[in-house]
């Protein structure tokens, strides 16, 4: 059946060969574009729109194996009324599945594959957040390369990833997928993610899906799916800069999100999906539906019915439905009527044969498909150190007093304590793909590695993550009377983020402070750690634990990479990609805010503050200590002046102070001092992450050219103004040193 196939393919060829040799010089894009149009003026129209519809094998969302195509799907696949599966996972059955599309289908057109590939198929990374935090772009890259080749092995050409909503609200638990809240940083790591998922576009690549397009993560009170309403300079400057970014960096598909923004659901909005995306940033790639997002119209209250949602969607550009079986169902009556037009429909096709075709599936679309390579390529060495690698480099060291940490090596008995201690569940994270609990190192499994032996270890649960239980406290405390120190592993479970799965507090669930308060008197050093896919308002450990490492979700390698981490083994280096509030009630809190006419002074009632809090939040964007000190002298200036044709060149010098080795991220930020609209009292235009051994200073430059200061300006353009500016470095978003320069007309 095979052969059929590429006799099939032989013709498209033989019959563009003839146009090819008549055209010189045509580029990879014209000759794609000319083949699929070859293909499309083969279709009929119910083979068209099949194109378009996406779905779900199996019951429900989650990833299926399965060597029998069920004779349902067959038939389906056979008709041509599929263009694409999700969670159809394993190169035997997605070969199996391919199989009958390739073979059986008229038109034999190749099914594309993807799935939640988010931070890892079956070998888990850090969340998303937990990425953000390394502030290293170049790591993430490799990171999404190394979930790429495992994927791609096990049949999967598409990953719905990166997603990339600024969030500046920690309620939401969807922040734990994302970068956090800067639009600078979300750009870069958005764009990272791209890269290394795609690469060249090899059969170990697979493709990108930027998502979800757009401004999901501005829901009113953090709430999942909930409205989104903020003003377009606001949505230009903070919210759209990270689906930019992943456009540039060549994704090749976006999702519409579920939200409305100010009345238009995304899915249907002309302004989104055609405006913006494809007008002003030339997207060439699809755009998929969010789950059902289409069907989801009709109770936005913005479609009639299931057949008008399919006519709003796709005439706003929405090239495929994600099973609400909206366009399969209607829109061959949609045409038919004058609803939609017809080339419309080849318009989205095209773009959809592209893909396929720039992913080699129409030369061979079994490449993804080697049961032998999977079983080569998954959970390999490589990709586990990769793994541990990318892990350490998340942890975002948040208090040591003292210098507790690192640990000290001849510690006789440490006592290992908490919910998280010796869990190999939570670790993997919400949206775990494979990620299975047998191959997670737990915390105690870590450090009985790590010390192998050296040391007593004693372990005790304490308490469950989130129930009022306190029968355990009485083993802890009696381990941790025995113990020189504790390590006390604490924070949420993984289905306290991701999807759905908001919260009202940030406080820590159940007993785990109150275990906490039991552990202090025993008067041993509290050394915490938290697993956790938000920021949390962890005000009693700031004040009481010892140290505290954040380690979000850290993936399959986590306990051995936090016993390598509170050893010193590494250092820790990551910074907070999102601020951290004292309370919910201070959300949203996040560093780039307005002044206001009246900014918060606590000993001037009529400003803006709370009565009952401080100004400031629990730690800032940008925190994060290491084992070693840092100093910051000598910043500088190239010139204080500049047109919009110079740069300028920021430098400043960092000294390693303290007794490790280790690196720093160094941040830039700018204020624009008076615009024609209000400007953020900081904006990150800049940072670099480097490497100090003890004693040893470097001086860092950064550049700063005119399209740096560029804002949507009171006429809506994208432009820079002229005036005073503040360039602020330092170690995070609030200690810093400043100097000042005028941009001149
Ligand atoms: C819904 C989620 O919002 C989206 O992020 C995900 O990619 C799809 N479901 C598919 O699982």
């Amino acid at each position: 059946m095979k052969k059929l196939f590429l006799i099939f393919s032989s013709i498209v060829v033989i019959s563009l060969s003839g146009f090819i040799s008549n055209t010189p010089k045509l580029s990879n894009d014209e000759i794609i574009s000319a083949k699929v149009d070859s293909v499309l003026s083969l279709m009929t129209l119910d083979e068209k729109i099949g194109q378009l519809n996406q779905l779900s094998f199996g019951i429900g969302w989650g990833p299926t194996i399965k060597v029998a195509v069920p004779d349902e799907y067959k038939a389906q696949i056979r008709e041509g009324k599929i263009g694409s599966f999700l969670n159809a996972i394993g190169a035997e059955f997605t070969y199996e599945l391919q199989k009958v599309a390739v073979n059986e289908s008229r038109l034999k057109i190749p099914l594309i594959f993807g799935l939640d590939v988010i931070h890892g198929f079956k070998t888990t990374f850090p969340v998303p957040l937990g990425e953000a935090a390394t502030w290293q772009p170049e790591i993430v890259e490799m990171s999404a390369h190394y979930q790429a080749i495992e994927a791609a092995s096990a049949g999967i050409h598409w990953t719905f990833s990166p997603m990339v909503d600024i969030a500046r609200d920690p309620r939401w638990g969807r922040i734990m997928e994302g970068a956090g809240e800067d639009p600078y940083l979300g750009s870069l790591m958005a764009a990272a993610h791209v890269r290394g998922y795609q690469g060249n576009l090899s059969d170990l690549n697979i493709i990108a899906c930027v998502k979800h397009y757009a401004g999901y993560g501005g829901a009113e009170g953090g709430r999942d799916y909930n409205t989104v309403d903020f003003s377009e300079r606001t949505f230009r400057d903070i919210y759209l800069p990270p689906y930019k970014a992943g456009v540039e960096a060549g994704a090749h598909t976006l999702m519409a999100s579920f939200n409305e923004i100010g009345g238009i659901p995304s899915s249907g909005s002309k302004y989104l999906l055609n405006d913006i995306l494809r007008e002003e940033w030339n997207f060439k790639g699809f755009v998929v539906s969010d789950w059902n997002s289409i069907g989801e119209l009709i109770l936005h209250g913005f479609a009639s019915d299931l057949k008008h949602a399919g006519e709003i969607s796709l005439n706003a550009g929405l090239d495929m439905d994600m099973e609400s079986r909206s366009y399969i169902t209607h829109l061959k009556e949609l045409v038919d009527e004058g609803k939609v037009d017809e080339s419309t429909i080849d318009e989205s096709v095209r773009r959809i044969l592209r893909i396929k075709f720039m992913l080699g599936l129409f030369d061979d679309p079994y490449a993804y498909c080697d049961k032998e390579r999977e079983q080569k390529n998954i959970m390999t060495n490589d990709i586990k150190l990769a793994s541990l690698e990318v892990a350490k480099r998340s942890f975002v060291l948040l208090k040591n007093e003292k210098n507790i940490l690192p640990l000290k090596k001849d510690y006789k008995k440490i006592a290992i304590i908490g919910p998280l201690a010796n869990n190999s569940v939570d670790p993997i994270g919400g949206w775990g793909g494979l990620g299975d609990s047998a191959d997670v190192t737990t915390v105690l499994e870590g450090f009985k590695n790590y010390v192998d032996g050296s040391s007593q270890i004693l372990y005790s649960k304490g308490c469950n993550i989130d129930d009022q239980d306190k029968s355990g406290f009485k083993d802890a405390v009696t381990k941790a009377k025995k113990s020189d120190v504790i390590i006390l592993c604490v924070g949420e479970d993984r289905d306290m983020s991701g999807e759905a799965c908001v919260r009202s507090t940030l406080d820590l669930p159940g007993v785990q402070e109150d275990l906490a308060k039991e552990l202090l008197k025993t008067g041993k050093p509290i050394i915490s750690v938290l697993m956790n896919g938000r920021p949390l308002s962890i005000n009693w450990l700031n004040e009481n634990a010892n140290a505290i490492l954040e380690t979000w979700f850290a993936g399959t390698m986590a306990g051995d990479a936090i016993a390598k981490v509170l050893f010193g083994d590494y250092n820790p280096a990551g910074k907070l990609p999102a601020t951290f509030p004292r309370t919910v009630g201070q959300v949203p809190i996040y560093y780039n805010h307005k002044n206001t006419g009246r900014p918060g002074d606590l000993k001037n009632h009529y400003t803006s503050k709370y009565l009952d809090l401080p100004l400031t939040p629990l730690y800032p964007f940008g925190y994060g200590l290491s084992y070693t000190t840092f100093e910051y002298s000598s910043l500088n200036l190239s010139t204080n002046k500049i047109t919009e044709d110079d740069s300028i060149v920021v430098s400043v010098k960092v000294k390693n102070s303290g007794k490790y080795e280790g690196e720093e991220v160094v941040q830039m930020y700018v204020q624009d001092l008076v615009g024609s609209v209000t400007r953020p009292v900081k904006e990150l235009k800049g940072f670099k992450k480097i490497m100090l051994k003890r004693g040893e200073e470097k001086t860092v430059n950064f550049t700063i050219h005119e399209k740096d200061l560029r804002f949507t300006a009171a006429d809506m353009k994208f432009k820079s103004e002229p005036g005073l500016f503040k360039v602020f470095v330092g170690t995070n978003s609030v200690d810093v040193n400043e100097v000042q320069f005028e941009l001149i007309d």
